[in-house]
Order: structure tokens, then C-alpha cells, then sequence
């Protein structure tokens, strides 16, 4: 399962890209809001940063035309663009459309199967569930998810499904287990991945026996 940041923060990018273990990146419009800069300069630098897919978000939603000119637009922005397009009959009609011109989306605010049917039959690149926002709905994110990763299983769908929305580590490895291709995640979440309080106390433990060994050897010579 590849995994991706989902922010517009540059730093929070470099930091994890440091680890060598990031995929990709997802962004949305509340997320480039966030860092307040000129959209244009964030996604063109987040494009140079990461290596792999970066989602960048249609936001003229006026019509269909507007989205596919739009799309072809962020597309151009770089070889690893991903336009994001919603779950809307203008966002599945324009998806459409991108993806027979040769452009990667991601069809995004996904929330059930039947979202996802329509989204692997555009032929889309990535669907994205939101399982977080579906649990805050007190429903059940995670079954969601496994529905959808076995609808693809037994349809033959190569719709790449990118586990979104995810609020903390389970999340991640209950989409693995689910068989999610992808898993984005905020860097708060990746960050408690590498985590565990075993792993302190023993880097604690070891810490504090290589440095009586030290002191032992400095008294006895
Ligand atoms: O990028 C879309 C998705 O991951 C948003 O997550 O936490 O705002 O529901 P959240």
C-alpha cells in the first residue's frame, strides 16, 4: 500500500520525504486555504518536491466544460499532476472526458460503493473514499472501504482506491488489511506511525546500559 501526505505544507512534505517513504501527495481546497499562499506557487512546488502522484483539486465546478478546462490545466502542471474531480454528474461526466484525453483523476468525496462503481466505470485513476467523515456520519467507514476493495476484487476494476480521511495509525492498517492501494494521511497521523512507547523505553534502556559500560571502562583504566 503507497503511502501519501495529505496537506499543502511544503514543510510537513520535505520532512517525510526525508524518510524516503512517501508516495505521493493528496491537497484539496480547505488544505491550500490553510497555507494561505497563491495555489498556483504551492502545487507547482509540492509537484517539484514529491516524485510520485500529486492530487491537485478542480474548483470551478460551474460546469462540466469547466471542470475538463480546468482539469487540463492542473494536469499540465506536471508529470505526476492527478486532477481531482467531485463525485457530481458534472465531476463523472468531465472525469470522463480527462480520462479519455490521457489525464489521471481522482474522483474525490466519495462516501459509498455506489460512488465507486460509477468512479471505476469512467475508467478513473484513483477513487477516494473519506472513511473518517463517514464514521463522523455514524456509519461505518472502514466497512465502506472493504466493500468497495471488493467490489474492484471481483469486477476487475484497476480504479487505484486511496483510503482518505484517515484520523489515526488503526485507520492505516485496517485499509492495508482491507487491501487499499493507497492511504493518504495528515502528517500528524504519519508521524504516529513510526511510534511506540516500547520503542522509547527501549532506546531508553539501551541508552542508559551503553553509558554505565562507559563509565565502568573510563573508572577501570
Ligand atoms: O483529502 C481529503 C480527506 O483526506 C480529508 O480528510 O480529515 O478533512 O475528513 P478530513
Amino acid at each position: 500500500m503507497r503511502l501519501f501526505l495529505d496537506t499543502a505544507d511544503i514543510d510537513e512534505i520535505r520532512e517525510i520525504n526525508r524518510w524516503g517513504v512517501l508516495s505521493g501527495v493528496t491537497t484539496n481546497p480547505t488544505l491550500l486555504a490553510r497555507e494561505k499562499g497563491d495555489p498556483e506557487i504551492g502545487w507547482k512546488e509540492i509537484l517539484a518536491e514529491v516524485e510520485g502522484d500529486v492530487s491537485l483539486e478542480v474548483t470551478d465546478l460551474s460546469s462540466a466544460d469547466a471542470i475538463v478546462q480546468q482539469g487540463t490545466h492542473l494536469a499540465a502542471m506536471g508529470p505526476n499532476a492527478i486532477v481531482k474531480v467531485p463525485m457530481t454528474p458534472a465531476g463523472i461526466e468531465a472525469g470522463k472526458r480527462l480520462t479519455k484525453d490521457g489525464i489521471r483523476i481522482n474522483v474525490t468525496l466519495v462516501f459509498s460503493p455506489a460512488q465507486a462503481l460509477l468512479a471505476a466505470e469512467i475508467g478513473a485513476y484513483i477513487v477516494s473514499p473519506f472513511l473518517g467523515r463517514i464514521d463522523d456520519a455514524a456509519a461505518d467507514g472502514m466497512h465502506a472501504l472493504r466493500q468497495i476493495c471488493e467490489i474492484y476484487e471481483v469486477q476487475g476494476y484497476e480504479t487505484n482506491v486511496l483510503a482518505a480521511s484517515l484520523r489515526h495509525p488503526m485507520h492505516i492498517v485496517d485499509a492495508a488489511i482491507a487491501g487499499a492501494d493507497i492511504a493518504t494521511m495528515p502528517f500528524e497521523v504519519f508521524a504516529k506511525l513510526v511510534k511506540h512507547p516500547l520503542t522509547d523505553l527501549g532506546l531508553e534502556k539501551f541508552s542508559a546500559d551503553w553509558a554505565k559500560l562507559q563509565d565502568e571502562l573510563k573508572g577501570g583504566a
